[in-house]
């Protein structure tokens, strides 16, 4: 029988963090007129949501969506690819990529080249959850929500396997567990 995902990050913490983002964001683009928010599909979707309704800037949104997961329990990295561009032209513009996690920090040294090569007039990275133990490389996150352990977390938009990205808090999986058939206990 497979186990429910373990809360690790209770649905009122994750609250009061976006809201900490929301204001600490808000602050550092009062000067700037115009913010672009970039959420990285499918894992961002939650986050940005919140994210964007509580900045008191004027903001627009757009979406890049890159190559998932492709090992074998799906949470092993493959080599990353572009699967939808954003449809802004983004030089000038005060860019802000919005992540769900950084894992190996793979995607998101990715979409930094990809972006400086755009030239936007300035470029920061937005993350909810990063995993220091997993980092292969050192790479700039301005905005984070949580450093978290090494272990596969689920919900608040976050998948395995495309399932749980519903539940309100997130939790671990243990990719074993529910790498077989079809996940328990949850959206
Ligand atoms: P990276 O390129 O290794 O940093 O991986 C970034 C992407 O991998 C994230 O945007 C997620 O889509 C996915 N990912 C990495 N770790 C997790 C996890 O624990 N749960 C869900 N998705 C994850």
């Amino acid at each position: 029988m497979t186990e429910a995902p373990q809360v690790l990050l209770a649905e009122g913490t994750i609250r009061a963090r976006v809201d900490e983002l929301a204001r600490q964001i808000s602050r550092d683009y009062a000067a700037a007129g115009d913010l672009l928010l970039v959420g990285v599909l499918r894992g961002c979707y939650i986050f940005l949501a919140d994210l964007s309704r509580r900045l008191t800037v004027p903001r627009r949104i757009d979406f890049i969506a890159v190559s998932a997961y492709r090992g074998k329990a799906q949470t092993s990295p493959g080599a990353v690819r572009l699967l939808m561009d954003v449809r802004t032209d983004i030089a000038g513009r005060h860019v802000l990529l919005v992540e769900d996690i950084v894992d190996t920090g793979r995607t998101l040294r990715y979409l930094q080249g990809l972006f400086r090569a755009r030239r936007p007039a300035s470029l920061k990275t937005c993350a909810l959850l990063r995993k220091p133990e997993r980092l292969q490389n050192a790479i700039a996150v301005d905005y984070l929500g949580f450093d978290i352990p090494d272990a596969w977390v689920v919900g608040y938009g976050l998948d395995y396997r495309d399932r749980l990205r519903a539940l309100p808090y997130i939790g671990t999986v243990e990719p074993d567990r529910w790498g077989e058939g079809e996940p328990r206990g949850g959206p």
